[in-house]
């Protein structure tokens, strides 16, 4: 594969949209704030900020530039960087992209049931009332139906390609989620009850802070930035030469960031709108209600006490979740389509097919032995293989690579990078401080 032929963003407004869609996610508007309404609130966020700064951020950095670099997939990214052991640079490549490839089995099935659960109040209005319960009531059947559905989304956009496919569609989706968001959060603002979620979310309980607080947060934000599994580092290399990467890195985090605390905004004093309306939102011992109940329960509760803009609502609501869903799973899918593509020389359009139909099997799969498979499958990816990557990625940076090499690639974007602090702080870094601290966390359940 010649690099003429690769795609590539076509603006640098584009790559954001892309690099943000793939960042904001279901980990932004579903994971943040129901971790935050169950970790103190305000003290749970300060701590992800500080997460997002010091450990996140820097990693984005070190992923997006291990791909310019490479102008490939990752597996041959690496093999550029790697080139003493190209071994070990093709067995990390792979292990990125099934890690990639299983994310996003059960990613699919999550946002499968946002569709059903958008499209349940049109269903009804239009008097489809034993279709539009099964949409929203847990089957085998309804998942995989519904995961179905989601992954050809998916597949439509990426096949499609660098430029009109995933551009495209991000820079169409992300204003769309943007608008939908200050929307929500400008009603449920004037709503009573909507203060006191609110201070919760704004005014820190120190008293929840503690060790697991922190591993929380840290690898929310990991998992946030879809860091570890390669999703930025193909992103990464359709990148032009001369964007400079630490900025633009610097915006996705606060595009991802922004909307993550957005997404705290609407739901926390939602929560508390859905209470004066009636709704259970603690459990008998003062506990809130479990995370997934938070959107799947309480949220849809809420929509009910108010009528027919309750319905319009319901509908926007999970149209944004869904919008979010798609820009992320998009992603994903990107990172084995394109070692396929690259490495094996099939063509994009039939590898999208292929491995969003090898891909489904799994979810199918998942879906099936839901009870069984579907937490495992989610913690061994998102907790274990994201954040392990990441330290080799850090390694990669770090240790492997020439750092005269990794200016070079730098420098490109930003020719007096020598001179700013960002050079100065952020290789030593990314060598010392990110596996150590990456490490930690994930060795700490042991501790
Ligand atoms: N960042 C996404 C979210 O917040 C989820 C995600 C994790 C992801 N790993 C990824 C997206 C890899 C794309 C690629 O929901």
């Amino acid at each position: 594969m010649t690099s003429s032929t690769r795609g590539q963003f076509t603006s640098r407004f584009g790559f954001i949209m892309a690099a943000a869609g793939s960042a904001v996610g279901l980990g932004n508007v579903w994971g943040f704030p129901t971790q935050t309404a169950s970790n103190g609130g305000a003290a749970f966020l300060l701590i992800y900020l500080l997460m997002m700064a010091l450990l996140a951020y820097p990693m984005l950095v070190a992923e997006l530039t291990i791909g310019r670099f490479g102008q490939s997939n990752p597996i041959a990214s690496l093999r550029k960087i790697w080139t003493k052991n190209k071994f070990l640079a093709v067995a990390f490549g792979s292990i990125a992209m099934l890690t990639a490839s299983m994310i996003l089995s059960f990613y699919a099935i999550l946002a499968g049931w946002l569709i059903g659960f958008g499209a349940e109040p049109i269903l009804q209005l239009i008097g489809l009332h034993s279709l539009a319960d099964w949409l929203v009531t847990f089957s085998t059947g309804r998942n995989v139906f519904l995961t179905v559905l989601f992954m050809s989304l998916t597949v439509f956009v990426v096949r499609r390609g660098v430029a009109d496919g995933i551009e495209k569609w991000s820079s169409r989706l992300m204003p769309l989620l943007f608008g939908l968001f200050l929307l929500l959060i400008i009603y449920i603002l004037t709503q009573d009850g909507a203060m006191t979620g609110l201070k919760m979310y704004l005014i820190p309980d120190w008293s929840h802070v503690n060790a697991a607080l922190v591993v929380n947060a840290m690898g929310q934000a990991f998992f946030s930035l879809s860091l570890g599994v390669g999703a930025m580092m193909v992103y990464g290399s359709y990148l032009k030469k001369d964007v400079n990467i630490p900025k633009t890195a610097g915006q996705v985090a606060i595009i991802d960031t922004g909307v993550a605390f957005s997404a705290g905004l609407l739901i926390m004093p939602a929560m508390f709108v859905a209470r004066a309306n009636g709704v259970q939102i603690f459990n008998e011992v003062g506990e809130l209600i479990s995370s997934g109940n938070l959107v799947f329960v309480v949220l849809p509760s809420l929509f009910d006490t108010m009528g027919f803009v309750g319905e319009f609502l319901s509908v926007a609501f999970f149209a944004l979740m869904v919008i979010a869903a798609l820009t992320s799973s998009i992603a994903m899918l990107e990172v084995p389509v394109a070692c396929l593509h690259e490495e094996m020389n099939i063509k994009r359009d039939k590898a999208a097919m292929m491995l969003g139909g090898i891909i489904l099997l799994c979810s199918t799969i998942i879906a099936a032995n839901f009870g069984l498979l579907f937490d495992w499958v989610a913690t061994a990816s998102t907790m274990y293989m994201q954040p392990l990557l990441g330290v080799v990625w850090a390694v990669v940076i770090g240790w492997v690579w020439h750092r005269n090499a990794l200016l070079q690639e730098i420098k490109q974007g930003h020719p007096e990078i020598e001179t700013t602090w960002f050079w100065k702080i952020w290789p030593w870094y990314v060598k010392f401080v990110c596996p150590v601290a990456i490490l930690t966390v994930f060795a700490y359940p042991f501790l």
